[in-house]
């Protein structure tokens, strides 16, 4: 495995490979979930190149972006063991040389759930996966169903900016107990992260009513449900088409319907979905 820090040694460790490139962005901090996107990467592509950057233009929360884990040194030792080809860990004045001015607009995806809460979040993911895309130039990339809302706008943004690359959604993986696992796990203290799989199994009790309550009555179900744990409080939970993300009315779609969850244990905030039906 190469592991370079400089866009120049990256085109540089790139042209020596050949056979389609596939693409893992990440945030670092890499746990199972992350290794699970790796893994499929590495079966179904010859070359494969995974990220690992903090990128600051998508923390709407100053002091999210200051306590997000940071593990290089374990991150690289995992990506060597996973058999990757390259891992690219640029620093910000390498993905930005100039400040990135770009405004996107994704449309009706970006426009519920995480993204009215998270103002310019899903704007500064955008551009930093266009930018890392238009480094890397990877043939697929592949993205967890854990951030249910960022693959439909990765959709959007490789739509609106026509590039050939093709997105590859990947599913959940959960810690035994079920919850999700995420990077920001591990800033749950012992109480939080004893109450987290509270989420998930809220989830699937849900979809046991799928069909059987009526959307609004399942909505307030979850929420009373997961806000009787005194570590959890619900943001949001909504039922939602599987393609468009727009509010379900109803439980008949040709793409299905998912209950999609955000919920704040103290100062962290976990986000969570299910196929409901
Ligand atoms: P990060 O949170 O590090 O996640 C990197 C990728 O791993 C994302 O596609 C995410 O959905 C996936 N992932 C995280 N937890 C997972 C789990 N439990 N099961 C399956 N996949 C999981 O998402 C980002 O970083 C950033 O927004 C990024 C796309 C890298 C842009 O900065």
């Amino acid at each position: 495995m190469k592991a370079v820090h400089k866009v120049p040694d990256l085109r540089q460790a790139l042209s020596g490979l050949n056979g389609t490139v596939g693409f893992v962005p990440t945030m670092g901090a890499l746990h199972a979930g992350h290794l699970s996107l790796v893994e499929r990467c590495r079966r179904e592509c010859d070359v494969v190149v995974v990220s690992v950057f903090v990128n600051p233009t998508q923390f709407n929360d100053r002091n999210d972006l200051k306590n997000y884990p940071r593990t290089p040194e374990k991150d690289l030792a995992l990506l060597e063991g996973a058999g990757v080809d390259v891992a690219f860990l640029p620093g910000v004045e390498d993905v930005y040389p100039q400040e990135d001015t770009r405004r996107f607009d994704f449309g009706p995806v970006e426009r519920v759930m995480e993204g009215p809460l998270r103002p310019g979040h899903f704007n500064g993911v955008g551009q930093v996966v266009s930018r890392l895309f238009d480094l890397v130039k990877p043939h697929r990339a592949y993205f967890g169903e854990k951030d249910f809302q960022q693959v439909a706008v990765i959709r959007e943004l490789v739509r609106q900016l026509r590039m050939p690359v093709e997105i590859v959604a990947c599913p959940i993986r959960r810690d035994a107990d079920g919850l999700a696992l995420s990077s920001r796990n591990a800033l749950l203290n012992p109480a939080q992260r004893k109450a987290a799989p509270h989420i998930y199994r809220t989830l699937c009790e849900a979809a046991e009513f799928a069909n059987r309550k009526s959307i609004p009555e399942l909505c307030r179900w979850v929420r009373e449900r997961i806000d009787e744990n005194p570590e959890l409080e619900t943001e949001y939970f909504e039922v939602v088409d599987g393609r468009t993300l727009q509010p379900a009315a109803d439980w008949k779609g040709e793409h299905g319907r998912y209950g999609c969850v955000a919920v704040r244990v103290g100062e962290i905030r976990l986000i969570d979905n299910i196929k409901l039906c």
